[in-house]
């Protein structure tokens, strides 16, 4: 059985099936960037993305991923190594305070933005309501996300 993680093939065992998904990506193969928040799939900070859409890794298994495309906050950044537009847009706007909820956040947004590159300010918002920020009261995410939008 196979998953591709950031476009890497992952060869998956039998007793890895049932794995918690964001143990898996954590300690087995040390994605640390999807963050724990809650454990219980109400906060969204563990957020990742299963063929372009938000799934929150915490109420998932890995047998939920097997013959799936998924992106974790590490498969974000260029080629070339340099951070996406979406997350240079996130730290120019001031949109990340003590970041804990910034990967689930972005993977959230860009999911959001594959599919809408115009979006109103009120589209936005809907979009990213599941997931909780606690420090940046969700303006500053809210215009980094409207700025990025332009170059998807
Ligand atoms: Fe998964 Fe909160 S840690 S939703
Ligand atoms: Fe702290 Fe969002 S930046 S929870």
């Amino acid at each position: 059985m196979q998953t591709t993680i950031n476009n890497r093939v992952i060869e998956i065992s039998e007793e890895e099936l049932s794995l918690k998904l964001i143990d898996f990506l954590r300690e087995n193969l040390n994605l640390t960037g999807t963050k724990n928040g809650c454990n219980i799939g109400a906060c969204g900070s563990c957020t990742i993305l299963v063929n372009e859409n938000p799934v929150r890794s915490c109420i998932k298994k890995v047998s939920d991923i097997i013959d799936k495309k998924v992106l974790t906050i590490e498969g974000m950044e260029n080629e070339d190594g340099t951070v996406h537009h979406l997350q240079q847009s996130f730290i120019d706007h001031g949109a990340i305070q003590c970041g804990f909820c910034t990967p689930g956040m972005v993977l959230v947004s860009h999911a959001f933005l594959l599919k809408n590159q115009n979006p109103t300010r009120e589209e936005v918002q809907k979009a990213i309501k599941p997931n909780l920020c606690r420090c940046t009261g969700y303006q500053q995410i809210i215009d980094a996300i409207l700025f990025a939008a332009k170059k998807y």
